[in-house]
């Protein structure tokens, strides 16, 4: 397989087998299908397919640069594969495991994975990431995910799934910088370092990809919900129940 005529310009072209080296043609056939399939089945807009290794797979290849080598990753809300498959086609020292609610989408992501024979470093699992958390795909060293929800809800999906010590990468872009100044306090209260900007692909994209780095300190415990006054009864009972100091928020941003 080599790289087909999708390709826009020499420029990417040359991108693509920097970051997919002799996968590319791997990763051609992956492209075939997001423009083919992918379109039909309504997972990729029409408008995406001149463009597609430009601004899908090369901009999610770049993440790559700040995976080490051999770790496990989640990418939470694959979609039809963003960057998760991409990660897979050009990282095969890494074990993916694509976290994904709708049928339609792991439909396309279990066949995308057989026919790109990925079998062996990727796993597809139904659900949602909150509802995934007590399942294999925890503790893992780094989670990923594009385009799938703002900074706040994202660290409070994505952080309880990696290891202490692991990171979440969102590949953001232009938002990146706002999101954080915004966002900065619930990332720390979900046991988040703090945020930074991460550029990928500088000598390769321009712009480069944007990625909010958030590395995980501690594990988001939270404060057991103060009783309401139907249940707490009298108030000696209720000050003796103390603990519930901010579970509003904390299950909230679980919810
Ligand atoms: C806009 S799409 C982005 C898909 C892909 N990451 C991309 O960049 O093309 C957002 C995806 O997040 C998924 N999603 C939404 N809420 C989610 C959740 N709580 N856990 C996991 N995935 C979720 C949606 O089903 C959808 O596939």
């Amino acid at each position: 397989m080599g790289i087909d005529g999708l390709l826009p310009s020499a420029e990417v072209a040359a991108a693509a087998e920097r970051v997919f080296g002799e996968r590319v043609g791997l990763a051609a056939e992956y492209a075939r299908l997001l423009s083919t399939d992918g379109v039909v089945r309504g997972l990729i807009g029409p408008r995406e397919t001149p463009r597609i290794w430009e601004r899908h797979l090369v901009n999610c290849a770049v993440l790559g640069e700040i995976i080490p080598i051999g770790a496990s990753v989640v990418d939470v809300g694959s979609g039809a594969g963003l960057p998760g498959i991409v990660l897979a086609v050009a990282r095969p020292d890494l074990s993916i495991t694509l976290v994904e609610p709708l049928a339609r989408r792991t439909a396309f992501l279990s066949e995308t994975v057989t026919a790109l024979g990925l079998e062996s470093t990727v796993t597809v699992v139904r659900g949602r990431a909150e509802d995934v958390v007590d399942g294999p795909p925890a503790g893992a060293d780094v989670v990923t995910a594009r385009a799938v929800a703002p900074l706040d809800r994202l660290a409070g999906w994505c952080l309880p799934l990696a290891r202490t010590g692991g990171r979440l990468l969102a590949l953001k872009g232009a938002s990146a910088a706002d999101e954080i100044a915004e966002h900065r306090a619930v990332v720390a209260g979900l046991g988040g370092a703090d945020p930074v900007v991460r550029l990928c692909g500088t000598d390769l994209i321009d712009p480069p990809a944007t990625v909010v780095e958030i590395v995980k300190e501690r594990d988001f415990v939270p404060s057991r919900p103060k009783p309401s006054s139907r249940a707490a009864g009298p108030k000696r009972d209720a000050a003796g129940k103390s603990g519930g100091r901010g579970s509003g928020r904390g299950r909230t941003r679980r919810g």
